[in-house]
């Protein structure tokens, strides 16, 4: 699996797990158990969560899927912007860590920026840092000027990675957000890469897909790879898809199929607001 290079210097894999809408309903678990643990055998290593996904149920899920195999996974899980105060933060940390029944995280990130002063929260992040509760902290759902902020405050040059909706059909950050980010050496991780499967009735994304002889989801998720500094974190609970995602990583789209998407789903020519799911 390629990897990126955050700040600290820690290795991220490019692709990864999503787990949104997991742990929602006991009578899905043992799927989501599966397909988690089938793309660890594929491949995957990077799983994503948060403490508001299932209200603790996901990274219940998790702790399920990675039992053995917790030194081969990259773990990222948020906290919710009403938790982000210095204790909140490190009491919000405690129970991620036992609902996954680990010691650390690789990755910690504020979901989105609530009331919270972000000095505070940067603060907290440091502290579980330096007790070794976990390897790296960012933040989720910022904007450039969010981004530009932090970067400014103790511990904000850390900040490794932005989390933010970014597809086909979401361009926008490639206004300013993808390339301020590029700029500083800070991997974007792009969250609902098929927008939550209402990409996948697409014509162009359809035709691509038919003459490669792939997916609708595949071709979305490799354009996702094409992009510079991008990790792509698609979610699935089906063991046929985790296996089409993770195919995605071989998928090479030609220049004409990049031109094309570009016509379907042209870039931005002005300044959009972030938009989030
Ligand atoms: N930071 C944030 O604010 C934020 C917001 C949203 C999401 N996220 C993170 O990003 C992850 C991905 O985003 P997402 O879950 O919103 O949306 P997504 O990954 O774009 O789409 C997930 C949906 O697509 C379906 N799907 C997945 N692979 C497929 C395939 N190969 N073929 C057909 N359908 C497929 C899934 O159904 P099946 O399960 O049936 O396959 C699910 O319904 C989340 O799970 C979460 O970890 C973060």
């Amino acid at each position: 699996m390629r990897t990126l290079k955050l700040p600290s210097g820690q290795l991220i894999p490019v692709l990864g797990m999503g787990t949104w809408q997991m742990g929602e309903n006991t009578r899905n678990r043992q799927n989501e158990i599966d397909a988690l643990r089938h793309g660890l055998d594929l491949g995957f290593s990077l799983i994503d969560t948060a403490e508001m996904y299932g209200e603790g149920g996901a990274e219940e899920v998790i702790a399920q899927a990675i039992t053995n195999r917790r030194a081969s996974v990259f773990l990222v899980s948020k906290v919710y912007p009403h938790n982000a105060s210095k204790r909140g933060v490190i009491a919000a940390c405690e129970r991620s860590l036992r609902r996954l029944k680990t010691d650390y995280l690789d990755l910690y990130l504020l979901h989105w920026r609530g009331s919270v002063p972000l000095a505070e929260t940067l603060e907290a992040f440091q502290a579980l840092q330096q007790a070794g509760k976990i390897s790296s902290y960012g933040v989720s759902n910022f904007n450039v000027g969010d981004m530009e902020e932090a970067s400014q405050l103790k511990g904000g040059n850390a900040i490794a990675t932005n989390q933010v909706l970014y597809n086909l059909m979401r361009r926008g950050i490639e206004w300013d957000l993808l390339p301020w980010c590029r700029q500083q050496g800070i991997p974007i991780m792009a969250y609902s890469p098929i927008e939550q499967g209402r990409l996948l009735k697409h014509g162009t994304l359809n035709t691509i897909a038919q003459e490669r002889g792939v997916s609708a989801a595949q071709v979305a998720i490799a354009w996702l790879l094409h992009q510079d500094n991008v990790i792509v974190i698609p979610k699935s609970s089906r063991i046929d898809h985790v296996e089409q995602n993770y195919a995605a990583l071989n998928l090479k789209l030609s220049d004409d199929e990049l031109t094309a998407l570009d016509a379907a789903f042209p870039p931005p020519n002005k300044p959009v607001s972030l938009e989030m799911l």
